[in-house]
């Protein structure tokens, strides 16, 4: 028997890429993903490029450039104690029922003041206004703590941010918003040494029994900082392999290539 909660429950998810130009032109990328997540665990997502990992975020948050064509994506709703389905959600509704996804190619928008879209999102998730003192109060305690230069307020959204610069705005939002689960798509991507250590750090101090954290990397190293408690192979839109930590070492050592022609031959 297990005590663990359930917090995300993706069962059989098929979905395609449609061409927002021409919406004729579609691409099956998902291609029956079961996955698991718990609360107040972490999961790490693992695999080759082009596996779908990102698409796999991108669904789950509702981006309207994929279509779900065969099974679901279900959410535990803290009200009523049961999972229910989100798949008829927008992105915004998504994202206030506590998930969030951090890009793995943060936008900038010039002339978008961060500490106003910061607020802004802030106010949307918690479904209320919040002043502008109580805002400052909040966003310079979440600074110290992940030790930002203060400085980087008084900019615009990414604009001329430097890789670091982008992760660790994604990761004070992650900390103002709190939300149930958080993706993090490649959040180690252009990260030098200390900059991952940071970000990691950052994490870290977010992780507690309440949340889910689902890590998408290819790298052993960004989990040699944030240790995962299970972690999940993609390849080719399907989910190969799951274990636990220990899968980290073995896909290092064996490699994704080896690990799929296993799958392919016990499937
Ligand atoms: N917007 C898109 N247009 C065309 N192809 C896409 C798009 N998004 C994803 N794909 C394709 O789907 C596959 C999975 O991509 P992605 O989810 O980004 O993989 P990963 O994040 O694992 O590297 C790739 O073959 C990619 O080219
Ligand atoms: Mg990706």
């Amino acid at each position: 028997m297990t005590n663990e909660t359930l917090l995300l429950d993706i069962e059989n998810l098929h979905a395609q890429y449609v061409n927002p130009h021409n919406q004729n032109e579609k691409i099956n990328i998902l291609n029956g993903i079961n996955l698991k997540i718990y609360k107040g665990k972490k999961h790490a997502i693992m695999g080759p490029n082009g596996s779908g990992k990102s698409t796999l975020s991108s669904v789950i948050m509702g981006h309207p450039h994929y279509q779900i064509t065969q099974g679901d994506i279900r959410y535990y709703n803290q009200q009523t104690s049961k999972m229910e389905s989100i798949t008829g959600l927008l992105p915004h509704e998504r994202a206030k029922k506590g998930i969030f996804m951090s890009f793995q190619n943060p936008v900038s928008v010039p002339g978008l003041p961060v500490t106003q879209f910061l607020r802004a999102s802030l106010q949307n998730i918690r479904g209320k206004d919040i002043t502008v003192k109580d805002f400052r109060k909040e966003l310079k305690s979440n600074m110290e703590a992940l030790q930002m230069n203060p400085d980087l307020m008084k900019r615009y959204l990414n604009e001329g941010f430097s890789g670091g610069e982008k992760k660790r705005m994604e990761i004070l939002q992650l900390s103002l918003l709190q939300p149930r689960i958080a993706i993090l798509d490649e959040i180690d991507s252009g990260l030098d040494i200390d900059a991952l250590r940071q970000v990691s750090e950052g994490i870290n101090r977010l992780v507690d029994n309440e949340r889910a954290f689902i890590l998408i990397t290819h790298y052993k190293r960004l989990l040699d900082y944030i240790a995962p408690d299970s972690v999940h192979i993609i390849a080719e839109g399907k989910i190969i392999k799951e274990g636990g930590p220990e899968l980290v070492d073995i896909l290092e050592s064996t490699g994704y290539e080896e690990i799929v022609k296993e799958a392919k031959l016990a499937s």
